[in-house]
């Protein structure tokens, strides 16, 4: 036993290599996952909710797209694959989840238009058209509105966010923050227990 969370930056548990297989938009996926990540051993229902919900960016679309807190990148692998002429960001704290998808972004064939990072490595001047998160909650409300803060603003003005909470983790105070910060905020979908919000300006 650890004390690693799956925001740690640098785990220390052991890295375990598996398999974790999905299917999104009649895409088969086959990532390579670890421990010390995010929902090491299957797809987050929370993420696919998402990536079943939200709406996939177009063939067309140009980018660039932000997966923020990618974990082992499911998101980023999905988004790179469906819009092949974007690039995308895949941004963690966990440098465990960051060469993870690094790995799978190569094992997917989209390595050369994956940029993974971690946070502070962004270019400052750089902003995203959309932006897409199964963002860290249990890492406290705090950080979460934190982390939002930070990340939001550096949408494109006619950019979007799709985020996914669950409604016991506090999906509809999320929903209720972002508007009082003076987002625009759509409940797009609701499922299983999560909630799939869409944000613009
Ligand atoms: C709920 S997990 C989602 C992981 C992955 N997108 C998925 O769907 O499986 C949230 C991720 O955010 C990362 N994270 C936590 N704090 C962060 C921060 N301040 N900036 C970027 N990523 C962060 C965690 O390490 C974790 O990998």
């Amino acid at each position: 036993m650890t004390g690693d969370h799956y925001f740690t930056a640098e785990p220390t548990t052991a890295a375990q290599p598996r398999e974790v297989e999905f299917s999104v938009a009649g895409r088969d996926f086959t990532l390579t996952s670890a421990g010390g990540v995010f929902s090491a051993d299957r797809l987050d229902p929370g993420t696919a909710v998402l990536l079943r919900k939200a709406e996939l960016p177009a063939p067309g679309a140009a980018g660039p797209l932000l997966d923020l807190g990618c974990g082992f990148g499911p998101i980023t692998c999905v988004l790179a694959t469906c819009a092949p002429d974007a690039t995308v960001w895949a941004v963690d704290v966990n440098e465990r989840a960051r060469a993870l998808t690094a790995a799978n972004a190569a094992r997917v064939g989209v390595a050369d238009r994956v940029r993974v990072a971690a946070p502070d490595d962004v270019p400052a001047d750089l902003t995203f058209a959309e932006l897409w998160s199964n963002p860290p909650i249990r890492s406290g409300k705090a950080e979460l509105h934190e982390l939002l803060r930070r990340w939001l603003p550096r949408l494109a003005p006619d950019g979007v966010a799709w985020l996914v909470v669950a409604r016991h983790l506090g999906g509809d105070s999320l929903h209720r923050w972002l508007v009082e910060q003076g987002w625009q905020v759509e409940r797009h979908a609701s499922q299983k227990g999560y909630r799939v919000l869409r944000v613009t300006r």
